[in-house]
């Protein structure tokens, strides 16, 4: 029988237990050995909790830490301490310790791993990155033999929804965001998802496992979804493409990576397009197996649980020998995003004179830029709504070229600048000028 504490008995925690309970016959069958929940962590006694965990429950970490007959930590609390604290501690007493914290291992997986490697016991985090989706362990073994050319992926299923409703119910943006609430897809203070944050740190733990090198959160450039409007989502429908936040890692050098987590604007016929309401999923591309898509529920008590449970079984597996290591042997450079190239959509105001369009096109043309695209939308009063979609530009140039727009007198505001997916040999149509 193998012994093991659980630090956490919220949504994921709860999953877990009655996960254990339920499958339980199946799951010593194929381990070939029972698997016992020991303790469980909490803060407050007096909550009401699931069955499973009756007698089990402990208010001081020392109870699992210190429990040599604990061989597996599983921690589920969240946020960054005491988690962290508690991770360290468990691998320093040699404990093999399962986590589903994003935010632990993105931020401090370095000196975690060396722990873990130097105690000679196990840290997995599979449901740290798309909860139920397999993805850390299909990465890290199934794709061994591949170079990673390119990971892309949706990674946040609150600003997945969010964009969702907005497209299909026509709603705006907090409309959407408060029916997230209601549903309980969103935190009452939901920041962390709209701004992007969480997916820019699932995007670091997978970038870090793909192009094998440290890529923390920090590195990441990122962009939330609270400024698209329903413009833009009406305009990119029209043009046959929907507004996804796209969380993507590229090799552009030999030497150098892009990671960014922006909104984009994906081709209806983009197999990430297709991807609706909470659901994640993320496209790998690599030299030999071309591209692979994982898709499935990226949170949530069941599919978490999933997740957490295969890492303990493959913990209870594991001696030295079979050990998944840390893949984070090289050290690349993340570049600046001024240097990353991208087709841009751009939506401004503008006085509807004459001679407008051409000083903003003199502004993009002295900047290298040139357009794919531009139409000119609704009129309102004097003032013209312009959309346009660029080529390939470097971003840089792009930043440079709208700061001398937004200076022009006739112009009234850039209300929005989003990345468009794809060469411009896909194909936008509209009216050129
Ligand atoms: N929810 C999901 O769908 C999902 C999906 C993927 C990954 N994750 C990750 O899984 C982890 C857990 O998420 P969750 O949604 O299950 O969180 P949760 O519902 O907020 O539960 C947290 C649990 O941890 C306990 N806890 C928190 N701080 C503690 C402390 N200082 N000492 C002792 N116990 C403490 C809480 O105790 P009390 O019950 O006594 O308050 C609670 O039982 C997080 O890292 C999260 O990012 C969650």
């Amino acid at each position: 029988m193998i012994n093991i504490g659980i630090m956490g008995l919220g949504t994921v925690g709860t999953g877990v237990v009655e996960l254990l309970e339920k499958n339980q016959h199946v799951i010593s069958q194929r381990l070939g050995e029972a698997i016992n929940v020991k303790k469980i962590l909490v803060r407050d006694l007096s909550k009401k909790r699931t069955p499973c965990a009756e007698g089990k429950l402990t208010l001081r970490a020392e109870d699992i830490l210190e429990d040599e007959e604990i061989n597996i930590v599983v921690e589920l609390m969240g946020g960054e301490e005491p988690a962290k604290s508690y991770i360290k501690k468990a691998l320093q007493n040699k404990k093999h310790v399962v986590t589903a914290n994003k935010e632990v291992i993105s931020k401090h997986g370095k000196e975690l791993f060396e722990l873990a490697e130097k105690s000679g016991v196990s840290l997995l985090f599979e449901a740290s990155v798309g909860g139920g989706i397999p993805i850390i362990r299909p990465m890290k073994q199934c794709l061994a033999a591949n170079r990673i050319l390119k990971i892309s992926g949706i990674l946040n299923g609150t600003t997945n929804y969010i964009l969702t409703q907005m497209e299909e119910k026509g709603r705006n943006f907090e409309e959407a965001l408060r029916e997230a609430q209601r549903l309980g897809y969103a935190e009452s203070d939901p920041s962390d998802d709209i701004k992007g944050f969480d997916a820019a740190r699932k995007l670091a733990i997978l970038s870090s496992i793909a192009f094998n090198t440290r890529i923390t959160p920090d590195k990441v450039y990122v962009e939330g979804i609270e400024r698209i409007e329903p413009e833009d989502i009406k305009y990119a429908g029209e043009l046959g493409y929907s507004i996804k936040l796209v969380a993507s890692a590229r090799k552009v050098g030999e030497r150098e990576i892009e990671v960014i987590v922006a909104p984009v604007m994906l081709k209806q016929s983009h197999p990430l397009s297709a991807v609706r309401d909470v659901y994640n999923a993320i496209l790998v591309e690599g030299d030999a197996v071309g591209k692979v898509m994982f898709f499935g529920q990226g949170a949530g008590k069941m599919p978490t649980a999933s997740a957490v449970v295969a890492d303990i079984m493959d913990a209870a597996r594991q001696g030295m020998r079979r050990r998944i290591y840390c893949t984070c042997y090289d050290e690349l450079k993340v570049i600046d995003v001024g240097s990353s190239t991208s087709r841009f959509y751009i939506r401004l105001k503008a006085k509807d004179r004459p001679g407008v369009l051409s000083k903003i096109s003199g502004a993009f043309g002295e900047n290298d830029i040139s357009l794919n695209m531009v139409i000119q939308k609704d009129v309102k009063g004097n003032v013209a709504e312009i959309v346009m979609v660029t080529h390939q530009v470097p971003f840089r140039n792009l930043q440079k070229a709208l700061d001398e727009i937004k200076d022009l007198q006739d112009v009234e505001n850039v209300a929005n600048v989003i990345r468009v997916e794809g060469a411009t040999s896909d194909g936008i149509h509209g009216n050129h000028r």
